[in-house]
C-alpha cells in the first residue's frame, strides 16, 4: 500500500450488517459519515444484493456482480467502517456472508492487510460488544488489520437516535467525531508503514 498524504482524502467504504430500512447500524454509518473528517470520505455499501455464498460460485467465470462490485469497492478503498447489530452474541448472517465472500482468495482477498474499524448499535445495553468480538476474529482470519481501539458501541439505541435517523446523543455524537479522527490518523500511518 503506498503513502497516502495526509492531504490526499481517504476513501473509506462503509458497510452496515443490517438490511433492516430503519436499522440503527445504517443510521450509525450514516451518522459517522456526516460527523467524518473532512479527509476522510465513507462511501457507503449496500450488502442487499449479495447473494449467499457458493464456493461453486465463486470463480472468475461465475462470480456475482454483487460480489464482483463489493469486492472491487474494497480493494479501491484505503480502509473499511463496519457498523453491525450483534446477532445472537455473534455477526449477523448477512455481513458474515458478505466478509466470506471478499475473504476470497485467503489470505490474498481485498480484504488482507487492508485497515478496518467497526462500531455498532443495539436496542439493549450490551451495545454490541459480544458482536464486535466475534467480527474481530472473522476479520483477524482474512488478516485485515484490526483498529486497535476501545470501539464505538451504541446501548439503547432508541434514546440516542432521532425520529429522522440522526445519532441525536450529544455526548455519543462527540465520541464518533474523535473515533473517525483517532481512526484517520491510524490508517495514514498503516498506508505509510513499509510493507
Ligand atoms: C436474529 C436476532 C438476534 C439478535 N441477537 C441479539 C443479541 O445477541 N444481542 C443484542 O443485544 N441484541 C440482539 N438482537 C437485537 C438487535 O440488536 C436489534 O434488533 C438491533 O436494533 C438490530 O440492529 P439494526 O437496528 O441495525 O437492524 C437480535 C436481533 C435479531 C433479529
Amino acid at each position: 500500500m503506498a503513502a497516502t498524504p495526509a492531504t490526499q482524502p481517504l476513501q473509506v467504504l462503509g458497510i452496515a450488517g443490517s438490511l433492516r430500512r430503519a436499522s440503527y447500524n445504517r443510521q450509525l454509518l450514516e451518522s459517522a459519515r456526516r460527523l467524518a473528517p473532512p479527509a476522510l470520505v465513507i462511501t457507503p455499501f449496500d450488502i442487499a444484493e449479495v447473494p449467499l455464498y457458493n464456493a461453486d460460485h465463486d470463480t472468475d467465470a461465475a462470480r456475482p456482480e454483487a460480489v464482483r462490485r463489493l469486492k472491487q469497492a474494497i480493494a479501491a478503498s484505503d480502509a473499511v467502517l463496519f457498523a453491525a447489530p450483534e446477532y445472537n452474541h455473534g455477526v449477523p448472517g448477512v455481513l458474515q456472508n458478505a466478509i466470506d465472500w471478499a475473504s476470497r482468495p485467503a489470505f490474498a482477498s481485498p480484504l488482507a492487510g487492508k485497515p478496518v474499524g467497526m462500531m455498532g448499535a443495539s436496542g439493549g445495553i450490551s451495545g454490541t460488544m459480544r458482536g464486535q468480538q466475534a467480527l474481530k476474529l472473522v476479520l483477524m482470519s482474512t488478516l485485515a488489520l484490526m483498529f486497535p481501539h476501545a470501539g464505538i458501541a451504541i446501548t439503547l439505541a432508541k434514546d440516542k437516535f432521532d425520529a429522522g435517523g440522526t445519532l441525536a446523543h450529544e455526548p455519543t455524537r462527540e465520541l464518533l467525531a474523535v473515533y473517525l479522527a483517532d481512526f484517520e490518523r491510524w490508517v495514514r500511518r498503516q498506508a505509510a508503514l513499509p510493507r
